[in-house]
């Protein structure tokens, strides 16, 4: 049976079918991504009305708490991501913008929430609560199903600090400077696994943390 028409033509042939389908969703998605690479509201610190955010590259003692909540798997419940509905600013605070972020590599949005939204923890409890909290969730939240993380209380791996600047340098925005990665081994050297995490903790969302 001859084909009559384009349609009728791609349709009957597997081979083109595949490659014209692929070529659309190639196009489609490159349409949606690839702006975002150049947006100033995805590459810059300003939140969604244009006005700049104070939003620092990780000081040293927090990468170190950030790598420390990835290891340890925090984001299995935890996500850091408010979205923009009432239940949730009410709740949370200000719901996170995409400037928020540009020195989180990788990001930790994500959707999982077992445990509440930490996106705007920082500043919500003092350090004391938070070393409690870790130490044994239960001494503080009784009802709380969150993992105790006891081990946290031992010096934190800190001889790697450099590269991981040095890294970062590589992947994104960050720039830090040969000043600042000298320095940082003195800044985070006798802390614990504990300290870090909690620096990293109270460090979190604070750049929108008054504004509603
Ligand atoms: C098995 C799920 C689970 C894991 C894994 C987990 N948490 Fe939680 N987390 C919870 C739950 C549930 C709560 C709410 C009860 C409470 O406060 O303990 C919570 C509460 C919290 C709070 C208080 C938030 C608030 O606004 O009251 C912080 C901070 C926190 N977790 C940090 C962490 C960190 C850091 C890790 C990794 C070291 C972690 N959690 C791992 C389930 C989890």
């Amino acid at each position: 049976m001859a084909a009559n028409t384009k349609h009728e033509l791609i349709e009957r042939s597997v081979f083109l079918m595949i490659v014209l389908t692929l070529l659309t969703i190639s196009v489609g998605g490159l349409v949606e991504i690839v702006p975002l690479f150049f947006q100033k509201s995805t590459t810059s610190a300003i939140d969604q009305k244009g006005n700049q955010l104070d939003v620092k590259p990780y000081e040293p003692l927090r990468l170190v708490g950030r790598d420390i909540y990835i290891r340890e798997g925090c984001y299995n419940c935890h996500s850091q991501m408010v979205r923009p509905f009432r239940a949730e600013t009410e709740r949370y605070g200000h719901y996170s913008v995409a400037g928020e972020s540009i020195y989180d590599h990788p990001f930790q949005w994500g959707s999982k929430r077992t445990g509440p939204d930490l996106a705007r923890v920082g500043g919500r409890y003092s350090d004391e609560w938070q070393r409690a909290h870790l130490r044994n969730p239960r001494d503080v939240v009784p009802e709380s199903n969150m993992p105790a993380y006891p081990w946290l209380d031992r010096p934190a791996k800190v001889d790697d600090i450099e590269a991981k600047m040095r890294a970062l340098n590589k992947v994104g925005l960050h720039k830090y400077s040969e000043e600042e990665i000298a320095g940082a081994r003195a800044a985070v050297e006798g802390k614990t696994e504990l300290d870090a995490v909690v620096a990293y903790l109270q460090g979190l969302g604070l750049a929108l943390k008054n504004v509603r």
